[in-house]
C-alpha cells in the first residue's frame, strides 16, 4: 500500500515556528529560543494516595514520593503535580481542603514537603500544587464561622441565599456530583451553595477579602519552593448573581437529576479577572499555572490563555481526551486545532477522573502496543505533555463490581450508571509484590492482578516493556531540538490507517509514523523529492523501519527517524 504524502514546504514553517515562539513568550528566564521551562518540561500527575506509602497504613505520602524521584527522573519527568495533600476530611479525597497552608497528616508533614522539595530540586523536578480554587472543605474554619451567623466575619466568604420557600432552595442549579447544588442550614435559615458534594460549599469570588486570601495561599507556597499550580475546577469560580435558572435539556444523568446546560455556573467571563490577577502573582515567582479548563472547542480553550497570554500558560486541552478510539482523522483534527490556538498547547491522555488510556484505546489483544503507540503520540507533539501516574507501565482502570467497594462517593450516588473514578486511583504497581510493592498494609483501594504482569521491577529489566518505551521516548524528547521547538506539520491527511507528521526546526527535521490499525502499513514519503536524503531510525516499535523512502509500520507501530539532506 503505497500514498502520497503531502508535504507542506518546511521552510515556510521554519519561519513561522520561530515568530510564534517569539509572540507567545513574554515573561522572564527564557531560554535561547524564547522558551520557558515549562514549555519543554514533561508534567507527571502524583494521585499521592496512591504512589507510594512509607509508612505501611495503606495510603500512599510525601515520604513514599521523595523515595520515588529516583525512578521519576530516570522516566525522564521534569515536574510532578501533586493532586491535593492539604489538611482535608478527605470527602473527596482532598479535593475538599480544610487548611490551604499545611500538609494533611496521613500524608506527613511540612517538614516532609521541604524535604521532598528539596530533593526534587536537586533532581532539577518542579513541584506543582492542586489548587482547589472553587470550594473548601466545610471544616475549613473560613466555612465553619461563614456558617455560625449571618454577621460572622466570613459570612459573605460563601455563597449564602434564601430559599424561594420551605424546603424550595433558591434555584434549580444541580450539584455536578448529584442533587441540588444549594444545601440548607438551619443554623441561619439559609442556602449555601457546592458545585461539587455538600461538603465542598464554593467559595464567593465576588468578594475582595476570598481572593486576596487566595493569592496569599500561593505566594505562600511559591515562598516553600514550588513552581506552580494546576487550577481544580477552574470553569466553576462564579456564579449568576440573579441566579437564573440553567436552561434543563431533557433528559436524567446517572444521579437520576434533569440535564441543565450550565450556563449560569459555568465559564463566566469574571474568572478571567481572577485568572489575570493570579498570572501577575505567578510572574513574580517564574511560575506556571496549569488549568482543569473543561472546553468545548478552542475558542473557549484560546479565552484560558488570556487575550495577551496573560492567564493560564497550560490550560488543558480536554478535547484531546474526547478521542476515544484509534482514529487517525479525529486525532490530526484535535492536534492541528490546539496547535493553532493562542498559546501553547497541552497535551493530557488520562488523569484521575476519567478512565485511562490503556482502556479508552485498547482492543484488549494489543494493548501495550497501543500503550506505546499513545507514548509516540502524546509525548512528540509541540506542546506540553502532562502524563499521569502508572501510565508508562500500562495500568489499566480497575473499577470496583460492587458498590459496597466503592470509594469515591458519586460511585455510591451514581451505581451503576456512574462506577466512580476509583478505577483509574489503584495503587502504582511497583514490583510483583504483596501489595504491588505500594505498601505492606492492605492498600486502601484494591491493587489490580494486572500488577503482576505490569510493574516497574519487570518493566524495567524488559526493553520491550511499555515502560522501556516511555524512556526512550521521553530521552529523545529532551534532546531533540525537533521535538522540543519544531512546528508541527501534520502529512498524509487523508490516511484513515497511519497519523504521521514531522517536527521541524532549522534543519532538523523528525517524522513521527503512527500506524493506527492492526494491519502492516507501508508508506512511502517521498523524502527523497522533498532533498532529504535519509531517514535514521531514532525510536521505534518491533519491526517499523524505514528503507529510501519507505516506512514499514509493523500493527500499531511506532517510527520516529531524523530526515537529513
Ligand atoms: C476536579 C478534580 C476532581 C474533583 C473536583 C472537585 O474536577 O479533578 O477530582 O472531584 O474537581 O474538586
Ligand atoms: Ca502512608
Amino acid at each position: 500500500m503505497h500514498r502520497k504524502p503531502s508535504w507542506i514546504l518546511v521552510s515556510t514553517f521554519l519561519s513561522l515556528s520561530f515568530l510564534t515562539a517569539c509572540a507567545q513568550n513574554s515573561g522572564k528566564s527564557k531560554d535561547a529560543e524564547g522558551h520557558q521551562w515549562w514549555q519543554h518540561a514533561v508534567f507527571y500527575e502524583i494521585y499521592p494516595r496512591s504512589f507510594a506509602d512509607s509508612n505501611n497504613d495503606g495510603i500512599g505520602d510525601l515520604k513514599g514520593i521523595t523515595s520515588k524521584l529516583n525512578y521519576l527522573k530516570d522516566l525522564g519527568v521534569d515536574a510532578i503535580w501533586i493532586s491535593p495533600c492539604f489538611p482535608s476530611p478527605q470527602v473527596d479525597f482532598g479535593y475538599d481542603v480544610s487548611d490551604y497552608e499545611n500538609i494533611d497528616p496521613m500524608y506527613g508533614t511540612l517538614a516532609d514537603f521541604d524535604v521532598l522539595a528539596s530533593e526534587a530540586k536537586k533532581r532539577g523536578i518542579h513541584i506543582i500544587l492542586d489548587f482547589v480554587v472553587n470550594h473548601t472543605s466545610d471544616q475549613h474554619k473560613w466555612f465553619l464561622d461563614s456558617k455560625s451567623s449571618r454577621t460572622s466575619e466570613h459570612r459573605d466568604w460563601y455563597v449564602w441565599r434564601d430559599g424561594k420557600g420551605p424546603g424550595h432552595p433558591p434555584n434549580n442549579w444541580n450539584s455536578d456530583f448529584g442533587g441540588s447544588a444549594w444545601k440548607f442550614d438551619p443554623t441561619t435559615n439559609q442556602y449555601y451553595y457546592h458545585y461539587f458534594y455538600v461538603q465542598q460549599p464554593d467559595l464567593n469570588w465576588r468578594n475582595p477579602a476570598v481572593k486576596d486570601a487566595m493569592f496569599d495561599v500561593t505566594r505562600w507556597w511559591y515562598q516553600r519552593g514550588v513552581s506552580g499550580f494546576r487550577l481544580d475546577a477552574v470553569d466553576t469560580l462564579f456564579e449568576d448573581p440573579n441566579l437564573r435558572d440553567n436552561p434543563v435539556t431533557g433528559g436524567t444523568n446517572p444521579y437520576g437529576d434533569p440535564y441543565e446546560e450550565k450556563i449560569y455556573t459555568t465559564k463566566l467571563p469574571e474568572v478571567h479577572d481572577v485568572l489575570r490577577g493570579l498570572r501577575k502573582v505567578t510572574d513574580q515567582y517564574n511560575g506556571v499555572l496549569i488549568g482543569e479548563t473543561w472546553t468545548a472547542n478552542i475558542a473557549e480553550l484560546n479565552k484560558y490563555y488570556g487575550e495577551s497570554n496573560n492567564e493560564l500558560q497550560l490550560p488543558m486541552d480536554f478535547l484531546f481526551t474526547t478521542v476515544n478510539k484509534l482514529s487517525p482523522a479525529e486525532f490530526r483534527k484535535q492536534i492541528a486545532a490546539v496547535d493553532a490556538a493562542s498559546g501553547w498547547p497541552t497535551f493530557v491522555i488520562s488523569n484521575h477522573d476519567i478512565v485511562r488510556s490503556y482502556d479508552r484505546y485498547g482492543d484488549g489483544q494489543h494493548n501495550d502496543q497501543i500503550a506505546k503507540l499513545m507514548a509516540g503520540l502524546y509525548l512528540t507533539l509541540r506542546g506540553t505533555p502532562i502524563l499521569y501516574y502508572g501510565e508508562e507501565i500500562g495500568m489499566k482502570t480497575t473499577p470496583p463490581t460492587r458498590k459496597e467497594e466503592v470509594k469515591d462517593p458519586i460511585g455510591r450516588t451514581g451505581w451503576p450508571k456512574e462506577k466512580s473514578r476509583d478505577g483509574e486511583r489503584t495503587p502504582m504497581q511497583w514490583n510483583e509484590s504483596a501489595n504491588a510493592g505500594f505498601s505492606t498494609a492492605a492498600s486502601w483501594l484494591p491493587v489490580p492482578p494486572t500488577a503482576a504482569t505490569h510493574n516497574v521491577a519487570d518493566e524495567s529489566k524488559d526493553p520491550d516493556s511499555v515502560l522501556a518505551f516511555y524512556k526512550k521516548v521521553l530521552k529523545l524528547r529532551h534532546a531533540n531540538r525537533a521535538l522540543l521547538d519544531g512546528t508541527y506539520v501534520p502529512l498524509n491527511e487523508n490516511d484513515q490507517n497511519v497519523l504521521s507528521y514531522l517536527r521541524s526546526y532549522k534543519d532538523q527535521v523528525v517524522l513521527v509514523a503512527l500506524n493506527m490499525s492492526g494491519a502492516e502499513q507501508k508508506i512511502n514519503f517521498e523524502m527523497s523529492q522533498h532533498g532529504f536524503s535519509t531517514t535514521k531510525s531514532l525510536v521505534a516499535t518491533g519491526t517499523s523501519s524505514a528503507k529510501g523512502d519507505v516506512v514499514t509500520l509493523e500493527p500499531y507501530g511506532v517510527f520516529i527517524g531524523q530526515l537529513s539532506k
